[in-house]
């Protein structure tokens, strides 16, 4: 690994050397979190992104993962869909079921996607709904300190905008505060319709991981770490601030290559 520290307020920033290191790494934490939590509890709840994430944990369906990771224990949710057929090429569902889901033993009635014949309101009230049946029966923790869901593990990509999930810099449901899930129509990047969790549910979870690699994504990763002072843009990405949890960043050098104080080891 090129880096691995604590940064003062934004979390644990793991560097990597290349992607294919980042995706050892990346496989072996989630392992890792994987058998911390179902010895704990029994289940790991996740949720995913889309984007090029999936493709990062590919290393999950190999050896050894494939076989000593508990599947039968994931209950596996979406950080954010896009509000499209499941078996449309944009569907973030379809890229998870391709890439991972389809090449290891997870229950399917574990998967917890969205219902793709609503509309993008109804979608995110119904899988606010879904998620709301699971925290009852104890599948996803509730958090300390609110009445949000505390996932064990999200997992989100950052756009070279900064956002994660389907939060986009200066749109109104960065502000929604009353909802697990909320939806909207105006997508900068396309598609426009999508459901997305709200921060509340981002910050409440036990581990937000935030994966980024690639020099197209090193300015936002500037401003989403480092300290800027009172002027810092308010990046969706820099909202993400865990509670109670914990942030970690696995970065690969050139997305992490305008982060100031940060000593590389040769
Ligand atoms: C989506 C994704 C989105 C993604 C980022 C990063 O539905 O569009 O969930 O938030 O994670 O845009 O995507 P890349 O890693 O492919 O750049």
């Amino acid at each position: 690994m090129a880096f691995s520290g604590v940064h003062r307020d934004r979390g644990e920033l793991r560097i990597h050397e290349s992607v294919e290191e980042l995706s050892t790494n990346l496989a072996d934490y989630i392992a890792d979190l994987s058998e911390a939590s179902v010895k704990e509890r029994g289940v790991f709840a996740i949720a995913l992104s889309g984007g090029s994430l999936i493709g990062l944990m590919g290393k999950l369906c190999e050896a050894p993962y494939n076989k000593t990771v508990d599947w039968a224990k994931w209950y596996i949710f979406w950080a954010d869909e896009r509000v499209v057929a499941k078996n449309h090429a944009d569907s973030n569902y379809k890229l998870a079921k391709e890439g991972l889901l389809s090449k290891v033993p997870i229950v399917p009635s574990h998967v917890h996607s969205i219902n793709d014949s609503l509309s993008a309101e109804e979608a995110g009230d119904e899988y606010e709904f879904d998620i709301r049946q699971l925290v009852k029966a104890r599948m996803v923790c509730v958090s300390d300190i609110s009445d949000c869901p505390k996932f064990d593990l999200i997992l989100l990509g950052m756009g070279s905008d900064g956002h994660v999930a389907s939060l986009f810099p200066n749109h109104s449901v960065l502000d929604v505060k009353n909802q697990w899930v909320s939806f909207i129509t105006d997508s900068p990047k396309p598609p426009p319709e999508r459901i997305t969790f709200t921060l509340p549910v981002i910050n409440s979870a036990s581990i937000v991981v935030v994966v980024v690699t690639g020099e197209s994504k090193a300015e936002a990763v500037h401003l989403a770490i480092d300290d800027l002072g009172p002027n810092c843009p308010s990046l969706p990405a820099r909202m993400v601030q865990p509670t109670n949890g914990k942030l970690v960043w696995f970065l690969d050098k050139p997305a992490a290559s305008k982060l100031e104080s940060v000593q590389f080891c040769e």
